[in-house]
């Protein structure tokens, strides 16, 4: 009985505690405060275990079909480079006020499996900028957009060039 009352009254100071973190202001919710590194621990890892979980179920199709860079680098350019720096360019006025920074996905650091950015692409980021983007393209779209990235990194500035001085289409 006495284990009963005590869980009872540890929930409710922790239900009172964050009823007082949300009405007093406490939590600083602004972007352009520095999260603290435990509460950025916690944020990532979260972030990593719900896009691997919600991941296993996407199959990737053949990526390595003609078109489908040439495709995805067409919404990239229109898309994802004013937020993702492009090689050889300069972080965006727009990204630099970002919490968390968007990440570079030229440099090929990104650990995630090809289901897993798709699952990115579709769904998007809560609380940290990353649009979904399955209102505005749909899943060949997405996919073409995550073989421009699988070559991203291998383009180089000048391949990256290359291609950008023929945007926008029809540009000739
Ligand atoms: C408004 C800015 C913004 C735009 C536009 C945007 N992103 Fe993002 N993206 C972010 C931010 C911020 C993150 C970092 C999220 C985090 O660290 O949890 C992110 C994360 C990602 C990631 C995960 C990278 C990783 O290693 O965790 C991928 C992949 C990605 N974006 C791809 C894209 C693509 C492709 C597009 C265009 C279709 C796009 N993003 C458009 C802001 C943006």
């Amino acid at each position: 009985m006495k284990i009963v009352t005590t869980t009872l009254g540890v929930i409710t100071l922790a239900v009172l505690a964050l009823l007082a973190v949300m009405y007093t202001g406490a939590f600083n919710i602004a972007t352009a405060w520095e999260d603290p590194a435990l509460l950025r621990w916690v944020l990532v890892t979260t972030r990593e275990s719900s896009i691997e979980r919600r991941a296993q179920t996407v199959q990737a199709p053949d990526l390595d079909v003609t078109n489908r860079i040439n495709n995805g680098f067409h919404r990239y350019r229109e898309a994802c480079a004013l937020c993702h720096t492009p090689p050889g360019g300069k972080l965006s006025p727009l990204a630099k006020g970002l919490n968390p920074e968007p990440p570079d996905l030229s440099k090929g650091e990104d650990v995630m499996s090809d289901a897993e950015v798709f699952w990115v692409l579709k769904n998007g980021i809560r609380m940290t900028g990353m649009p979904a983007w399955s209102p505005a393209y749909s899943d060949q779209e997405l996919w073409d957009i995550v073989a421009f990235l699988k070559a991203l990194p291998d383009l180089g500035t000048e391949g990256y060039r290359a291609l950008d001085s023929k945007w926008p289409p029809g540009r000739k």
